[in-house]
């Protein structure tokens, strides 16, 4: 039997095709895990490319539409899937927003409010949300998608991405602390550079910045990670099925980088 078999997980920011929350989705679907998919209205589309995905891997999947800026929205979320599958085994909150300037004089109240409200807020909130229905069954496997700029400050990165992510960890390990004895585990995976949308904006920045092209900065990038590469969103995927597989059933609290070897910076 699959390790996931028969568990029901939630993944958050999974409509884009090419993005980490996808990739997450895919990865627990390979392990057996039926999946609810998530994403801004928006990305109804892509949320819908997802469930066939998903469905095709021989697992039941499903999805809502929730802003995570919404607390309303993630609760009506829950109790749908509460009403669906009777149970949630796994949260895996991957939702963020990268914005702002690096140059910190320049960041406006809008980019410290999105950054703070999708990346720290919507993640509480979420957890919140499933936290009853965790202790109500006996256990359960939150996974936050902080990032290796929660882990140190890295140069061309915004204050306010790096503030929530170090705030996206504090969560996490409270959590674990507070949830270890009925054993929800709270743990978070810190990707570095992962090949995504996101990923895109962030060369695109740096070149500009730098007068240099966008294959430069990703040369640049790849010179800092030892394994001199960035990877696909697939190897986040990984870590998240591990951690919330019955082989991590000891690990709670911790902060997993999946970055090549690169530093988080100071
Ligand atoms: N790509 C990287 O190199 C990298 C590195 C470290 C951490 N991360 C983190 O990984 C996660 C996924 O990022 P990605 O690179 O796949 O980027 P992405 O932009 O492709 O995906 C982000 C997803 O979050 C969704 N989202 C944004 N605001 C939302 C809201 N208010 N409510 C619900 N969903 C919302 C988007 O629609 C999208 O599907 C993020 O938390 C990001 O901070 C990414």
């Amino acid at each position: 039997m699959k390790p996931l078999a028969h568990k029901v997980a939630i993944v958050t920011g999974a409509g884009h095709a090419k993005g980490i929350g996808r990739a997450i989705a895919v990865k627990l679907a390979e392990q057996g895990a039926n999946v609810v998919v998530t994403d801004l209205q928006q990305a109804a589309a892509d949320m819908d490319s997802a469930v066939t995905q998903l469905s095709g891997l021989g697992v039941d999947a499903m999805a809502v539409a929730v802003d995570v800026m919404d607390k309303t929205q993630i609760e009506n979320c829950v109790q749908r899937v509460l009403d669906h599958y009777g149970r949630i085994d796994i949260l895996v909150n991957n939702a963020g927003v990268g914005v702002g300037s690096p140059d910190f004089t320049e960041l406006t109240d809008q980019d410290w409010n999105l950054s703070l409200q999708v990346n720290v807020k919507g993640m509480a909130d979420f957890c919140q949300a499933v936290i009853p229905a965790m202790q109500a069954q006996g256990g359960g496997s939150i996974i936050n998608i902080a990032s290796l700029a929660g882990l140190g400050a890295i140069e061309a990165i915004p204050a306010c991405y790096t503030a929530s992510k170090f705030a996206a960890i504090g969560l996490t390990k409270q959590l674990a602390v507070n949830y270890a004895k009925q054993n929800i585990r709270c743990n978070a995976v810190c990707p570095g550079s992962i090949v995504t949308q996101m990923h895109k904006q962030t060369l695109e920045f740096i070149a500009a910045e730098h007068g240099i092209s966008v294959e430069e900065a990703q040369q640049h990038e790849d010179a800092s990670i030892p394994m001199g590469y960035s990877a696909e969103p697939s190897v986040v995927g990984d870590a998240v099925a591990y951690l919330a597989s019955p082989a991590a059933s000891y690990m709670t609290g911790v902060t997993m980088p999946v970055a090549g070897g690169m530093s988080p910076g100071i």
